[in-house]
């Protein structure tokens, strides 16, 4: 996780590092902290809390500089542990995002032969592991040291004496931003925009020279290479708040922007991926949390509209499975496409001999490079923690691909995709009529989720998944026990829980589990908890619940799409109303870079 940053040019690095900084707080923000060249010194400030709480009065006037936010993984958040760290003479600083695997053994060869170290971090082994190499050269010290580190990282180097930083990655993510007569370098996109929307993104095992008008790249053989430029179609103000109190009230709102992106050229023909090239006879979807949940409800339209068998696997888990005597197409969905399990699954099918398709909203992300096909949602920038636009998007790619598939295997014929297309295009509209209308969930979050300690949602078939993720997301941002069940499961178990005080979410849409989803509301209504349906109108469904959330009239197959547009907003108004850190959840951070 963690967020790295680096400016060289003819401006205050100072600002620019703290703007770029506060855009990439997302992924992470326990401790933040900044070193910039002042006449040949360097100047740092760095602590425990967020980016605002630096103090950075009076000096920092140079104009090469870097930036870290942090996201802890060792060594707890404290002013020792942030970033940046430096040598024994002060005369270098790093910057790093990633877990150093090694760094016992690193830490203790640097001991050996002198180094003191200040914190109980793996990244500062880079720090003395620079200097331990240095004789003039910087370029070539970090060389020498990224060839001793085992793991992954992004790093950024600056040395007092040099009008150049030096950056490396491997397995975590670092882009190259080129401006003019000033170049940057970070973690993510957001971060440069101010400057360019011209980007290199590295490759594993890269390592970049930069100077204010230069970038020099060599990858991991030591062979001069350059990254192709990409332009950056997305504006800084595409990744801020635009009036919304929070980014994830914003993202929510963006939906039906973010479905018609996803849609656009691709109902008359979906022709990303060549599905024909490969024999598909079992689908397998590898993924974690909100992506694990949309791979859930990906299972009921592939195997409805396309007639494919779908498996699911957690991506945490799949790597210590025993393979099964099958290769299915195994498809990775990511947001991020950052996401360490999901990324060593991937490396795990491939291991395996399984065709890999990864399905992730960010370009040339890792995930990326570690699969044969990749099709892009097309959400637009994510910065709230909490997945909302991205989960949405991908289960567009999910219904167009199921309609590609059961094409191909003569399962679906044109007058019935065309009728799916259709509904795919009518989504925008309707999750904007459901957007337009928010009183009723804002009052039942304040009265009804707010004030409990534990809630249930609970629904079937298709909508099963969807529960799990209405739960997830109320447990990420508003911080209260929920759980999501099959509705039929309930009386196996659970039942014991609920009371008075247990309120439960019911979908209910009229699908063919319809009649037995009445009969499980039934059940939960005689045990007097507080329930609140979400469906269409219907009469049935208002007579049993003590509250309603209507969607526009949708197939049940589509139901999905409104009715977790729904589940968001009662995260977010609970969570809004108990007072939570909304984009920023405590100990969580946007992509889980570490396994
Ligand atoms: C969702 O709100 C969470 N932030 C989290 O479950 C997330 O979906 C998970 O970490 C997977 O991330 P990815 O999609 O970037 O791989």
């Amino acid at each position: 996780m963690c967020g790295i940053v680096g400016y060289i040019g003819n401006s205050r690095a100072l600002d620019i590092l703290l703007k770029g900084m506060k855009r990439l707080e997302y992924r992470g923000y326990d401790s933040a902290g900044i070193a910039v060249r002042n006449h040949d010194e360097i100047e740092t400030e760095k602590r425990k809390g967020r980016v605002d709480d630096l103090e950075l009065d009076g000096l920092f006037d140079g104009n090469i500089g870097i930036g870290h936010t942090r996201w802890a993984t060792h060594g707890k958040p404290s002013d020792e542990n942030s970033h940046p760290f430096f040598d024994c003479t002060g005369s270098l600083a790093i910057v790093h995002n990633g877990i150093i695997d090694n760094f016992v053994t690193l830490k203790e060869e640097l001991e050996m032969a002198g180094h003191t170290f200040t914190s109980q971090t793996d990244s500062e082994v880079i720090a003395h592991m620079v200097e331990e190499y240095y004789s003039g050269d910087l370029l070539d010290a970090v060389t020498k040291t990224v060839s001793r580190l085992k793991g992954s990282y992004a790093i950024v180097v600056m040395h007092r004496d040099h009008q150049e930083l030096i950056a490396s990655r491997n397995q975590s993510p670092l882009v190259v931003g080129m401006g003019t007569e000033e170049n940057l370098v970070a973690s993510d996109v957001p971060a440069l925009l101010d400057h360019t929307n011209e980007v290199k993104y590295l490759m594993d095992g890269d390592i970049v020279r930069i100077t204010p008008d230069a970038v020099f790249i060599r990858d991991a053989t030591g062979r001069e290479v350059d990254r192709e430029t990409k332009v950056i179609k997305w504006t800084v103000e595409d990744a801020e708040k635009g009036g919304f109190e929070h980014f994830m009230l914003k993202e929510i709102h963006e939906q039906p922007k973010a479905i018609h992106e996803s849609l656009l050229g691709r109902l008359v023909e979906f022709d990303e991926v060549d599905f024909a090239r490969y024999d598909i006879r079992h689908i397998n979807i590898v993924s974690c949390g909100t992506s694990y949940h949309a791979g859930l409800v990906g299972k009921y339209i592939i195997e409805s509209i396309a007639g494919i068998p779908c498996m699911l696997d957690l991506a945490s888990e799949y790597r210590y499975s025993s393979p099964p005597d099958i290769y299915p197409f195994t498809v990775f969905i990511s947001q991020s496409g950052e996401t360490a399990d999901t990324i060593g699954a991937a490396k795990e099918a491939r291991r395996r001999g399984c065709k890999t398709l990864g399905i992730t909203n960010v370009l040339d992300s890792s995930l990326t490079r570690e699969v044969d096909e990749v099709i892009y949602t097309q959400a637009g920038p994510e910065i709230g923690v909490a997945a909302t636009k991205t989960f949405t998007t991908q289960l567009i790619v999910l219904y167009l691909m199921a309609i590609e598939l059961g094409l191909q295997r003569g399962k679906l014929l044109i007058e019935q995709a065309e009728t799916y297309r259709n509904e795919l295009r009518k989504l925008p509209r309707r999750v904007e009529v459901l957007l337009n209308d928010t009183e009723e969930i804002q009052d039942i979050s304040k009265r009804v989720l707010a004030n409990a300690e534990d809630i249930f949602f609970v629904g079937r078939n298709i909508n099963y998944p969807v529960a799990l993720e209405g739960a997830l997301k109320l447990k990420e941002i508003a911080y209260i026990h929920a759980a999501g069940y099959p509705a039929g499961e309930l009386k196996h178990g659970p039942f014991a829980l609920l009371t008075r005080e247990t309120p439960v979410v019911a979908i209910c849409v009229k699908d063919s589990t319809y009649e037995k989803m009445l009969g499980n509301i039934g059940e939960i209504a005689a045990r007097e908890s507080p329930l609140i349906g979400v469906g269409q109108e219907d009469h049935e469904l208002e007579k049993l619940c003590d509250e309603m959330v209507h969607i526009p009239d949708i197939p049940p197959l589509f139901s999905p799409v409104l009715i977790n547009v729904v589940l968001q907003l009662f995260a977010y108004y609970t969570a809004y109303n108990l007072g939570r850190s909304i984009d920023k959840p405590r100990n969580l951070a946007k992509s889980v870079t570490v396994e």
